[in-house]
C-alpha cells in the first residue's frame, strides 16, 4: 500500500513558505495596481457561481506554486476516484459517494447503487407529492400540514440550511427542525401545531443517535397524549436510516421507512432522503433542481483544470492561509438572509471532515489542518464582529457570498445589502492609513491635536483577504451548486493535509462519558470515579433536583 503524502512532503511545500514569506511584504492594492488584469484574470466561473479570488495576497507566482502542489497531490486524479466510489474511507473501508445521489447516469461498476439511489429517490418523490397534495391524513382524517424533521448534525443541518434559504419555493406544508434533546427544542417547536395534522420523520442514519431516539420517544408521546390512538400512530412517522430494524422497533413500519446507506457520510446526505423534509416544503421539482445544481459542480469538478476547478482553487486558497500564514479560523459570511446557516452547515462540513492530527496512516501532522470555521449572515455581523476582521490582531480569511438579487420585491432594500457586502470585501483590502483618518477627522472640523490623538484608533491596516462568491440568486440550482463547491473544497483540502475527511472518531469518546454520567444521574448509589470537577458539578446538580 502506498504511504499517504504529508503537505509537508510535497515538493512545493518549502517553495510556498518562501513565496509566502515574500507576500506577507506586499500589498493586496499594490498586486492590482501592477496587474490591470487581476480583477478577471482571478476570476472564474462555473454551475452559476462566480468566485472572485483576487483581493488575496496572491501573485500570480504563488498562484502558480499552489496550482502546481495541486498536481503534485494529484486532486484531479483523487476527483475521479472520489466520483467513481474509490474505498477513500480507508479507516471504515467505505467509498463516499454522496455524488451518486445527484447522478443522472450510473458510474462504471456502481449499477447497483445507483439503481438503489433511484428507487429510493422514486419513492422519496412519492412522500413528497402525497404530502404536499394533502393525501397524507394523521389519525383523525386531518390532512397533514407540519412536517417536524428529527434529526442532529448530518440529519438536521443540511435540510434546515435549503428549506430556509429556500423560503421563496416554499409550498403548503410548514417543515419545522428539532435537532437538541434538551426539551425546550421539542417543547416550543411543537407549540400551536395539531398533532391531527402533524407527521414527524425520525432521521437517522445510525438510528442510535440518542438525541434523536429521545426527541422521537416525546413527539410519540405528545401525540398519545393528544388521543392519537396507538395503531394510528404509524400515520404520523416516517424514518430515514440504514437502520431499518431499529426504526421497525421503534415501531415506524417498514412502508414508512426510506433507506440510507453506509457509502454516504451523514453531513453528506442531504441529496438523500434526508433532504426529504425539504422536498416537502420546497416540492420536488425544486428538489430535483437542488441536485441538477449540485450535479453541474461535480462534473465542473471532475473535468476543469485546477487552474479553473472552483473547489480546488478554494481548497488552495484554505490550505495558503492555514498553513503558510498561520490563520487559525475562516469567517464565511454570507449576504443573504436565507443563508443564516450556511456556517452551522460549513462547521459540520469543514470541521467534522477535516479536524483532525494524524494522516490516512495514522502518523501524526506535523503542520495544521482544518481551521475553525465561524460567520453569521450580512449585515449583523457588521455590528458585531467585524471590528475584530478590520482592527482585530488576527487574519480572518473571510467568504463573502452575494447573492445579486433578490426574489422578493423590495430591491432598494436589497440594493444596500449589496453595498454593505461590497464595501466590507473593500474595506478589508484597502484599509486606511493613519494620515487619511487623521484628514478625514480635520475635514469634520476637530482640532489638529484631537485629530492627531484619534488618528491612530481610526486607522485600518487593511491588506485582509476575502474571497466573493456571487450568484444571480438564491435559487435551487444555485445552492445546490453551492454546497457541492464547499464539499468538494473540503476533499480537496483533506487530500492535501493527507487526511480520511470522512470518519469522526473524535466524537465517540464524549458520547461514552455521556452514557456514564447519565447512568451517575439517574442512579446516585452507582460508583464511577470520575475527576474531582466533574464530582463536584454532580453534586452540584444532585443538590439543585
Ligand atoms: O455525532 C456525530 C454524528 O455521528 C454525525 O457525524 C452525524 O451527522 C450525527 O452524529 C447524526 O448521526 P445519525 O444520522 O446517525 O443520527
Amino acid at each position: 500500500m502506498t504511504q499517504t503524502l504529508r503537505l509537508s512532503d510535497f515538493p512545493s511545500w518549502r517553495e510556498l513558505q518562501a513565496l509566502a514569506a515574500q507576500m506577507q511584504g506586499t500589498s493586496i492594492t499594490t498586486l492590482f495596481s501592477k496587474d490591470a488584469q487581476r480583477a478577471t484574470e482571478f476570476t472564474a466561473s462555473a454551475a452559476g457561481l462566480t468566485l472572485d479570488y483576487s483581493k488575496h495576497l496572491l501573485c500570480r507566482d504563488s498562484r502558480a506554486a499552489l496550482l502546481r502542489l495541486a498536481e503534485q497531490a494529484q486532486l484531479p486524479q483523487r476527483a475521479g476516484q472520489l466520483l467513481a466510489g474509490a474505498p477513500l474511507n480507508n479507516t471504515e473501508s467505505r467509498p463516499a459517494l454522496h455524488t451518486l445521489l445527484r447522478a443522472r447516469s450510473a458510474p462504471a461498476g456502481l449499477e447497483a447503487e445507483f439503481s438503489a439511489v433511484e428507487d429510493t429517490r422514486q419513492r422519496m418523490r412519492l412522500w413528497c407529492d402525497r404530502i404536499t397534495s394533502g393525501q397524507m391524513q394523521g389519525y383523525s382524517g386531518k390532512a397533514i400540514r407540519d412536517v417536524v424533521n428529527i434529526g442532529i448534525g448530518g440529519s438536521d443541518l443540511g435540510p434546515r440550511l435549503v428549506t430556509g434559504a429556500l423560503a421563496a419555493c416554499h409550498g403548503p406544508v410548514r417543515c419545522h427542525y428539532v435537532a437538541n434533546v434538551d426539551p425546550a427544542d421539542l417543547h416550543y417547536t411543537l407549540q400551536g401545531l395539531d398533532p391531527d395534522a402533524t407527521l414527524f420523520i425520525l432521521c437517522s442514519k445510525s438510528f442510535r443517535t440518542e438525541e434523536t431516539l429521545a426527541n422521537g420517544v416525546a413527539a410519540r408521546d405528545w401525540l398519545l397524549a393528544a388521543g392519537a390512538p396507538e395503531e394510528d400512530l404509524h400515520r404520523h412517522f416516517l424514518a430515514i436510516t440504514t437502520n431499518l430494524e431499529a426504526a421497525a422497533a421503534f415501531g415506524v413500519p417498514a412502508d414508512n421507512c426510506l433507506p440510507l446507506w453506509d457509502w454516504v457520510g451523514g453531513r453528506y446526505s442531504l441529496w438523500s432522503a434526508v433532504g426529504l423534509s425539504t422536498a416537502i416544503a420546497v416540492g420536488w421539482e425544486h428538489f430535483s433542481a437542488l441536485l441538477a445544481g449540485a450535479e453541474e459542480m461535480d462534473s465542473h469538478f471532475s473535468s476543469a483544470s485546477c487552474a479553473h476547478n472552483l473547489p480546488m482553487l478554494m481548497s488552495l486558497l484554505e490550505i495558503w492561509y492555514c498553513n503558510f500564514f498561520g490563520a487559525g479560523n475562516q469567517a464565511v459570511l454570507p449576504y443573504d438572509q436565507g443563508l443564516a446557516r450556511l456556517p452551522d452547515f460549513l462547521q459540520q462540513l469543514t470541521m467534522e471532515s477535516n479536524g483532525k492530527r494524524i494522516t490516512r496512516d495514522g502518523e501524526p501532522l506535523d503542520y495544521d489542518s482544518a481551521p475553525v470555521l465561524w460567520g453569521s449572515a450580512g449585515t449583523m455581523g457588521q455590528h458585531s464582529f467585524h471590528q475584530l476582521l478590520h482592527q482585530g490582531t488576527r487574519l480572518c480569511p473571510a467568504d463573502f457570498i452575494l447573492p445579486l438579487t433578490t426574489p422578493l420585491a423590495d430591491a432598494a432594500r436589497h440594493r444596500m445589502l449589496v453595498a454593505n457586502g461590497l464595501a466590507q470585501s473593500r474595506a478589508l483590502m484597502i484599509g486606511r492609513t493613519e494620515d487619511e483618518a487623521r484628514a478625514s477627522l480635520l475635514g469634520r472640523g476637530l482640532d489638529a491635536a484631537e485629530a492627531n490623538r484619534l488618528a491612530p484608533h481610526l486607522a485600518m491596516p487593511g491588506n485582509r483577504p476575502s474571497s466573493v462568491i456571487t450568484m444571480d440568486a438564491v435559487t435551487p440550482h444555485s445552492l445546490g451548486a453551492l454546497l457541492a463547491l464547499y464539499e468538494h473544497r473540503t476533499f480537496c483540502s483533506g487530500q492535501l493535509w493527507g487526511i480520511n475527511s470522512f470518519d469522526q472518531w473524535g466524537v465517540e469518546l464524549g458520547k461514552e462519558i455521556g452514557a456514564d454520567i447519565l447512568n451517575r444521574l439517574q442512579n446516585p448509589d452507582s460508583r464511577k470515579n470520575m475527576d474531582a470537577a466533574t464530582e463536584r458539578l454532580l453534586a452540584q446538580w444532585f443538590a439543585a433536583q
